[in-house]
């Protein structure tokens, strides 16, 4: 059962996209729609946001996409979430959903992750819990890359504080890449309707996490090589990421990313709703697995042991 109070911070997936580097596959379906292993992809930064304590959720797709994602995830409150819907007429960049999700963030600060990735490790719950009760300032998160070049890059100094921030630089700056989960305050709203797109033609959320660090309000977490950050942007490493779920899965006899389970472990479903949850989806080990967990003797404040 969740301790921590709840925050007020809003949750924003961004589930649209071109998904161009992932052709045919993603021609008439949403990459976010595909399954990665036992569960759509979207399933895995959705339960990220739930156990950051996050249940006010907006998800942004392409318009004609929508009613998918409404008919796979509804309205959230099977799950003791609330979901809503909105749409980009097109990509413009990861910035945009500040802009697109402005009237849904409200006067709140707000945590934004990509729909196509996966963040897994037994301290991760407890980081995005702190960053979510913050109110001020931003906070964003690093991750070791042997390709850093592919990412939004931040430099350290040698006391590990950040000094700059570039998206996909041509030369060597870090090995950190910033990964998809960013949280911000208030000011975002504001500063992204400023935002005037790159050269690639986008609104950079690397050029939000800089107007923090010029007003030294960005946080930049290093998260640690116990942590796994995935991203599913192309056919490789979408596989690679259902191989590492299968895996850990296989070995552990637990989730990686299930709404149901976070929902009953983080307090916002009661037992008697996981069981109900549980029984359309008996056919599949899913169900089964869910109604296990009643059986079991798993302590459910365990929530960090599933993630
Ligand atoms: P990207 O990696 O920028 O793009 P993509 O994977 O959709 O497309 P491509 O293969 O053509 O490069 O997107 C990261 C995530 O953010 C992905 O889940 C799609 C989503 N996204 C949007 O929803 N809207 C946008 O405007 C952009 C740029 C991305």
């Amino acid at each position: 059962m969740l301790n921590t109070p709840l925050p007020a911070c809003k949750g924003i997936l961004l589930a649209g996209g071109n998904g161009t580097r992932f052709y045919p596959a993603t021609r008439i379906i949403s990459k976010q729609l595909l399954p990665v292993y036992d569960k759509p992809m979207l399933y895995y930064p959705l339960t990220a946001l739930m156990l950051a304590g996050i249940r006010d959720i907006l998800i942004i797709t392409w318009e004609h996409e929508r009613a998918l994602f409404q008919k796979l995830l509804g309205d959230g409150h099977q799950w003791g979430i609330r979901l809503q819907y909105a749409s980009q007429d097109k990509p413009r960049g990861i910035a945009d959903a500040f802009v697109v999700g402005e009237e849904f963030i409200g006067n709140d600060p707000v945590c934004l992750m990509l729909g196509d990735n996966i963040l897994y490790g037994d301290r991760i719950p407890a980081q995005l819990q702190f960053a979510a009760q913050k109110t001020n300032g931003g906070t964003i998160f690093a991750y070791y890359v042997q390709d850093p070049e592919r990412y939004g890059v931040v430099r350290f100094d040698e006391n590990n504080r950040p000094v700059e921030i570039v998206e996909k630089p041509t030369k060597y700056l870090s090995s950190y890449a910033a990964i998809g989960l960013y949280f911000f305050d208030n000011r975002v709203v504001e500063w992204a309707k400023q935002l005037k797109p790159s050269r690639r033609g986008e609104l950079e959320v690397t050029d939000i996490a800089r107007m923090y660090l010029s007003e030294q309000a960005l946080e930049v977490i290093q998260i640690g090589r116990g942590v796994a950050w995935l991203d599913m942007g192309t056919p490789s490493s979408w596989l690679e990421a259902a191989n590492f779920i299968q895996i850990l899965e296989h070995r552990q006899g637990l989730k990686v990313g299930c709404p149901e389970e976070v929902a009953w472990r983080m307090g916002y479903i009661t037992s008697s709703q996981l069981l109900s949850l549980a029984e359309p989806l008996l056919k599949s080990g899913y169900g089964q697995y869910l109604q296990k967990l009643l059986e079991s003797n798993v302590v459910r404040e365990g929530y960090s042991a599933l993630f």
